[in-house]
């Protein structure tokens, strides 16, 4: 058991990838908070993950809403007795160009995908403090690296906002035991890719630019989760000076 005594929150977790690192990080040995705004699927995940034997709660979690948060990590507290992991994993995808986004598309990606990982890691610090440590873990993307000519400025915004979010968390809170990272996954087959890959042209497109010649699956990303929620990834921590 990699994970055996931590207590990990994973924001919308209710179904894709969050859902898969959620269930890994489970059988792996932690208990599991799911928080999302899709309460029926949420509320699946965790009887799937029960049935399996693993422990889990949903709560109702609007990442973009500074309360919910709260709430989140005082369930994580008073159901299972501390908070030592954060994977900040909700998000929202976009399309478009810069001159055809709108400020209202630019504005909702942007406060789920980088106001969203902002509000969670301030949330869930002051608690890892008081379990004497933790691990956040800020899904980013490839497209926080670089740019691409079918993603949407806003995703590519929030997602290079996220990466730097993380150093600077990283960096803060080192000499504290509480360690920051982010995840850049590839194309992955989840339900936010199915209506591109259900395009064909956009399907062959997007493979013909990865190296390995398949889309990644959910558990390919979920691994790295739970090699950063574990302390086999104690020396492990996004920040450089
Ligand atoms: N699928 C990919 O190819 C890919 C690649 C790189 C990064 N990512 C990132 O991985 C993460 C998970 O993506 P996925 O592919 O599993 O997508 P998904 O759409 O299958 O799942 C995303 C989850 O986030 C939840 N969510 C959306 N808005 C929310 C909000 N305001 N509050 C709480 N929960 C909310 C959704 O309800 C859903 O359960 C996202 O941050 C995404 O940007 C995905």
């Amino acid at each position: 058991m990699r994970v055996a005594g931590k207590i990990a929150l994973i924001s919308g977790g209710a179904r894709g990838m969050g859902a898969v690192e959620a269930g890994l990080l489970a059988r792996e040995g932690a208990k599991v908070i799911l928080g999302d705004v899709l309460d029926a699927a949420g509320q699946q995940t965790v009887a799937d993950i029960q049935a399996a034997g693993g422990a889990a709660v949903f709560v109702h979690l609007d990442v973009t809403n500074e309360a919910d948060w709260q709430q989140a990590v005082a369930t994580a507290e008073s159901r299972f007795g501390a908070l030592h992991i954060l994977v900040n994993n909700a998000g929202v995808s976009g399309h478009g160009t810069v001159e055809h986004t709108t400020v209202a598309d630019w504005d909702r990606v942007m406060d789920i995908k980088a106001k969203g990982v902002f509000l969670g890691s301030k949330t869930a610090i002051p608690a890892m403090r008081r379990a004497g440590g933790g691990s956040i873990i800020n899904i980013s993307s490839q497209l926080g690296l670089v740019g691409v000519d079918n993603s949407s400025p806003q995703y590519q915004a929030s997602k290079g906002a996220v990466r730097l979010l993380t150093k600077a968390t990283a960096i803060q809170y080192a000499a504290e035991g509480i360690r920051a990272n982010s995840v850049h996954p590839g194309s992955i087959v989840t339900p936010m890719t199915e209506g591109r890959r259900a395009d064909p042209a956009l399907y062959h497109l997007t493979l013909g630019r990865i190296p390995l010649g398949r889309y990644g699956e959910s558990m390919d990303v979920a691994y790295g989760v739970l090699y950063l929620a574990s302390d086999e990834s104690a020396y492990v921590n996004d920040c450089w000076h």
